[in-house]
Formats: structure tokens, C-alpha cells, sequence
């Protein structure tokens, strides 16, 4: 069986506490012959910047390009307000995003059965949603130049940030969100900012394009950004796959994060071009949540985001779907059971901390393997 050679960068905040719970997961799976994975561990953020002061060094970026896939937990704090921009620990992620190329995004929304009620929302608006929010990852504004902040001399200053899209920028996130459709429920709903943005015009032109010539049998609809934020909290089952660019992306997703209970649940994959001659991809996985810099190291962080994106490494880079499908499982079984971690706390289930809920999560794999 080949060998999965697993970069591990916990970070701040909760990172590491949430990484050691997929820690144990992937011991337990070396041990019973579920994959081998090697795993190395490297620091990010401003766990990097207390060590090296940069957020992540050349170093860890080459291991990084040479890992199978880099498992990523979270980064920053208030610790780290004050150092230099380029040196701030965000930027260590949007490093490793820009350099492994890595601009298809999946951001999963599901709702497991026993969570319905920790939603915001009513539970018959969430019961069974299952959604795919599509963020483009490299591109627009986070990265568009110039981005600068400029002192006019007369006691104003002038803040730049470029929203940026090429054809093919939008063409390779389009094609991933028609072919993900193509395994669901067929559906894709293009989201941007036509009415006000030029980059929403053509965003919205090449998709539409892109359907005509090649994915002709799945539905395409088009909603402006703010009207679809309205209604994935208004009508969120009507969706099935969204994409959208970075900025949207990264607003929708924390959105649609709330319709399953917490944002401790959202995991998500982060790919970059399939090679054609080696059929491999480079990947990163990381839960949507932050570091929770208030709940840092009290043991009470939820690790089912960042356990769900090892689930996800599982299916998307090593092609082992019957075990991803194994740890969702584990996951809906150890909620049924009533384990709760503070985050979505409801009456009449039990408040378990961190490490209990990645041990209750690993029973029910050995169960399920039995
Ligand atoms: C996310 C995060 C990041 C982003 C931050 C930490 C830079 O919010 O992954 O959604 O804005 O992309
Ligand atoms: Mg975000």
C-alpha cells in the first residue's frame, strides 16, 4: 500500500488541540491497516512568527510542496495584532494557498440529523441540508495588486485593494463546481456582484459561457451575492452547489457554516491542479473556524471540523472514499449518542471537552470497523 506523506500544521489558538485529535485518528488508522501515513509537523502563523518571525518559513513551504497533502489547523490571536502585515499570521495561509496553487475550495455544509436543533435557524429550514459552497481560492481580492495603504499628506491616507479575475481563473473554478454538481444533485448556482462589479460581469458571462459548451445537462442559475447570502439563510435546501470568488466565498461560507449548528463543523479541502501524467494533486485541509483564541487551551475547542478535513484528505487526495465515509459516520453516531462540546451545547445532551469528543469519534470508528 503506498505510503501518505502528511504535512501537519496545527498553529495557534485551538490548531493544536484540534490537530491532536486528528493525531490519534491517524495512529489508529496506521494501526489497524487503514492506510499508512507518515505525518511531519511544521509551524504556522503566529506559532512561526514566535519562532522565526515570518509566518511560515521557505522551509516548511518546500515541505509543504513535497507533502501528499497538508493537513492545516488555524492561525492568529491577539497576540500577534501588532506585527508587521507581511508578517501577520494570515498570511502564512494565504501563502500556502497561493504557492501550492490551491484555488478550488470546498467548503461542505451538512447538517447531521442530531444538530438540527443547534442551528439558528428552524429545524425544518436545516434537517438534511446538504450544500457545497465553491470558494475560488487564489484569486480576487485578496491578492489583486496594487494593495496599498498611501499617506495623501494632508491628513488623509488612501487604502487600495484590487479585485482581480482572468477568463481562466473563472473557467477552472467553473468547471470544478459543474463537475462536483454532476456527483450531487446537479445544480449550480453562480454568485457574484454583476450590478456593481466588472469582475462580476465577466465572472457571470464565463460561467454562463462555460455551461453553453460544456455542462449543458446541469442546471445553471445565477444570484447576486447579497441576495443569495439572503437566501441561504431564507431557503438554504435550494442549493446544491454555489460558486462564488474569494471574498463571497469567504463571507457565504462562515454563513452557511451557522445553518449546521457552529462553525466548529465546517471542514474543507483546498485543491490545486490535477497533473495530468502522476493523476495527483496538490491539497490542503483545514476547518473553516479560526483559532477561538478565547477558548485556547481550555480543552473545550469542537474537533469535528478538523477531523472532517482529514475525512476529506481521505476522499480527495488518497481515493479513499469507504473511509471517509467511515470517520461521517463516526462523526453523526458519536452526535447521536448526545456528545455535545460547548459550541453546540443544547438541552439534554452531554458536555464533553476536546479530547473526549476525538475519543468518542475513534470508538465509533472501532466499532464501525468491526
Ligand atoms: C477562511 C479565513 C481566512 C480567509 C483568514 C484566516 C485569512 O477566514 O479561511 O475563511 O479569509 O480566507
Ligand atoms: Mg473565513
Amino acid at each position: 500500500m503506498a505510503t501518505h506523506k502528511l504535512l501537519l500544521l496545527p498553529g495557534d489558538g485551538i490548531g493544536p488541540e484540534v490537530m491532536a485529535e486528528v493525531k490519534k485518528l491517524i495512529a489508529w488508522m496506521n494501526a489497524h491497516k487503514m492506510g499508512t501515513f507518515e505525518t511531519e509537523d511544521g509551524l504556522v502563523g503566529g506559532a512561526a512568527y514566535d519562532a522565526h518571525k515570518v509566518s511560515i518559513t521557505d522551509a516548511t513551504m518546500a515541505k509543504a510542496h513535497a507533502a501528499d497533502a497538508v493537513i492545516f489547523g488555524a492561525v492568529g490571536g491577539p497576540k500577534w495584532d501588532s506585527v508587521p502585515y507581511d508578517a501577520r499570521p494570515e498570511a502564512g495561509l494565504l501563502r500556502l494557498r497561493k504557492d501550492l496553487a490551491l484555488y478550488a475550495n470546498l467548503r461542505p455544509a451538512v447538517t447531521y440529523p442530531a444538530l438540527a436543533d443547534a442551528s439558528a435557524l428552524k429545524r425544518e429550514l436545516v434537517a438534511g441540508l446538504d450544500i457545497m459552497i465553491l470558494r475560488e481560492l487564489t484569486g480576487g481580492v485578496y491578492f489583486g495588486e496594487p494593495k496599498t495603504i498611501t499617506d495623501l499628506g494632508n491628513g488623509q491616507k488612501r487604502a487600495v485593494d484590487t479585485q482581480v479575475y482572468d477568463t481562466y481563473e473563472i473557467e477552472r473554478i467553473g468547471r470544478v463546481a459543474f463537475e462536483l454538481a454532476r456527483k450531487r444533485r446537479n445544480k449550480v448556482t453562480s454568485m457574484e456582484k454583476r450590478n456593481v462589479m466588472k469582475t462580476g460581469v465577466l465572472w457571470n458571462e464565463v460561467m454562463t459561457q462555460l455551461h453553453q459548451r460544456e455542462f449543458k445537462d446541469v442546471t445553471l442559475e445565477h444570484q447576486l451575492a447579497d441576495s443569495g447570502g439572503m437566501q441561504l439563510v431564507r431557503n438554504p435546501k435550494q442549493f446544491d452547489v454555489i460558486v462564488t470568488d474569494n471574498l463571497f466565498g469567504d463571507m457565504l461560507s462562515d454563513i452557511a457554516a451557522m445553518l449546521t449548528g457552529s462553525l466548529g463543523m465546517l471542514a474543507s479541502a483546498s485543491l490545486g491542479e490535477t497533473n495530468p501524467k502522476t493523476g495527483q494533486r496538490k491539497a490542503m485541509y483545514e476547518p473553516v473556524h479560526g483559532s477561538a483564541p478565547d477558548i485556547a487551551g481550555k480543552g473545550a475547542a469542537n474537533p469535528i471540523a478538523m477531523i472532517a478535513s482529514f475525512g476529506m484528505a481521505l476522499r480527495y487526495s488518497f481515493n479513499m472514499g469507504r473511509e471517509a465515509d467511515m470517520i461521517d459516520q463516526a462523526i453523526a453516531a458519536t452526535l447521536d449518542k448526545g456528545l455535545r462540546t460547548g459550541d453546540i451545547k443544547s438541552e439534554g445532551t452531554t458536555l464533553v471537552g476536546t479530547t473526549q469528543m476525538g475519543d468518542a469519534i475513534i470508538a465509533e470508528m472501532e466499532r464501525l470497523a468491526r
